[in-house]
């Protein structure tokens, strides 16, 4: 399970501050467990750790099927449909074993373009995602891999195709019963963001290879853990800490890692904590940094800078293989004090001197550690702060299953494309 050392966060929030607030972070998670509150209509993600298993046998069947008939996999799509699955095989699967590229999340020709070049002579799969089924970014790459499909004169082009979508409307649920092509549901009452252990996310990871069932007991056992009502509830602890430092001044939240594959998994949790609760004026900018690389980046301003930072280090102890510091005789590089060391241990002893230098820069900080990086620890980490930000966000008092603010973009990209009806 994942342990939270509470770093110096004492220096920040005292003793009183913590058990003054707890019985409202209690209240916030008693409303999402008994689903009531703003937006409850949207808590089906509670429900998805327990999928019946024939649900996960067919997305394993559909998994195995594309991986025996295809080379690779274009996941198409945006923001909480690509994020959680791009996060899941980043962190779990090796390059080689089997490829998965992204489409769709962005509008820039020269990088679709590299992608279809790369595609041109090979039998690929194309997972479309979008529940509303009518996103530009997603429909526009879609089309592009569509029309690529259409040049290579596959007579049996159809089966390369899945698409994922809301269960009754939509272009792309029209699109896909028109030609004829395998379709899985996203469940109505699941918002983009939280839609990781859905066939959003667990498709995806099927055709890469991720055991997904261990995902979802991961999952299973998180939520049953972290929704206890009781002050040994880390989930509860972490999210009102977030809640309660917001209230002090501190205005950013950095989550970092030490643990390059779990970059995505960061993008992921930016998107969970932005579109959740960056609303009517409030929530923490979530960034992240990847260590040690970005402590010859960012490290300055975290060790120096302004000091409206809470840096969350997402830390695994275990890494699933290790690499051992090589001795030589001549030591012209003086690092033989280093040989026979595991790159693991060094990395152990860079997060344990960075977290000592960012307490003494005045951060708070506190961290998260999970044994190592599986199939059940990301269902476990998917749940544990899904949870959280839903608590953070309800002791705020906003909604943390809307995205209004997503619209006005859109709305105005639209405008000046001229889209018929604007
Ligand atoms: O979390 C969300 O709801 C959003 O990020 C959506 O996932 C994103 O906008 C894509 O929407 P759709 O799945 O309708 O294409």
């Amino acid at each position: 399970m994942i342990t939270l050392d509470p770093g110096n966060i004492s220096d920040y929030i005292s003793d009183s501050e913590v058990e003054e607030s707890l019985p409202g972070a209690i209240r916030a998670l008693d409303s999402l467990v008994n689903r009531k509150g703003r937006g409850s209509e949207m808590l089906g993600w509670l429900d998805l750790p327990s999928v019946p298993a024939e649900s996960t046998g067919r997305l394993e069947e559909e998994g195995e099927r594309v991986r025996e008939e295809c080379d690779c996999l274009v996941v198409t799509g945006i923001g909480g449909s690509y994020l959680g699955a791009r996060a899941a095989i980043e962190a779990l699967c090796e390059e080689a074993e089997f490829p998965v590229y992204f489409a769709g999340n962005n509008l820039s020709s020269l990088y679709h373009s590299r992608l279809l070049h790369k595609l041109q002579d090979r039998r690929f799969a194309v997972c479309v995602i979008s529940k509303s089924g009518t996103t530009t970014e997603t429909a526009i790459a879609f089309r592009l891999l569509k029309e690529l499909i259409r040049e290579q004169d596959d007579p049996r082009s159809s089966e390369r195709i899945i698409a994922i979508t809301d269960p009754r409307k939509g272009a792309l649920r029209k699109l896909a019963e028109e030609i004829g092509i395998t379709v899985f549901d996203i469940p109505r009452d699941v918002g983009g963001r939280f839609s990781i252990l859905s066939p959003v996310g667990l498709l995806p990871c099927a055709v890469a290879g991720i055991p997904v069932e261990e995902m979802l007991e991961g999952a299973a056992d998180a939520l049953e853990e972290y929704t206890r009502k009781a002050d040994s509830n880390i989930m509860l602890l972490y999210a009102l800490t977030r809640h309660l430092l917001q209230a002090k001044g501190i205005a950013v939240e950095v989550l970092s890692t030490f643990q390059p594959e779990m970059n995505q998994f960061c993008e992921w949790w930016k998107q969970l904590a932005g579109e959740s609760e960056g609303k009517e004026g409030g929530g923490l900018f979530p960034a992240s940094t990847v260590m040690t690389t970005d402590l010859h980046s960012l490290g300055q301003l975290l060790q120096e800078g302004r000091r409206n930072i809470l840096e969350t280090f997402l830390i695994s102890n275990k890494p699933c293989r290790e690499l051992i510091v090589p001795e030589e005789e001549e030591n012209l590089d003086n690092l033989n004090y280093l040989a026979g060391k595991s790159l693991g241990q060094i990395n152990r002893k860079a997060y344990e001197g960075t977290r000592d230098a960012h307490i003494s820069g005045k951060i708070p900080v506190l961290s998260l550690e999970i044994p190592s990086i599986t199939p059940r620890a990301m269902g476990e980490l998917f749940i544990f702060f899904e949870l959280a930000v839903s608590v953070s966000g309800r002791m705020a008092g906003i909604n943390p299953f809307d995205q209004p603010g997503v619209e006005e973009y859109k709305k105005r990209m639209f405008r000046l494309l001229e889209k018929p009806g604007v």
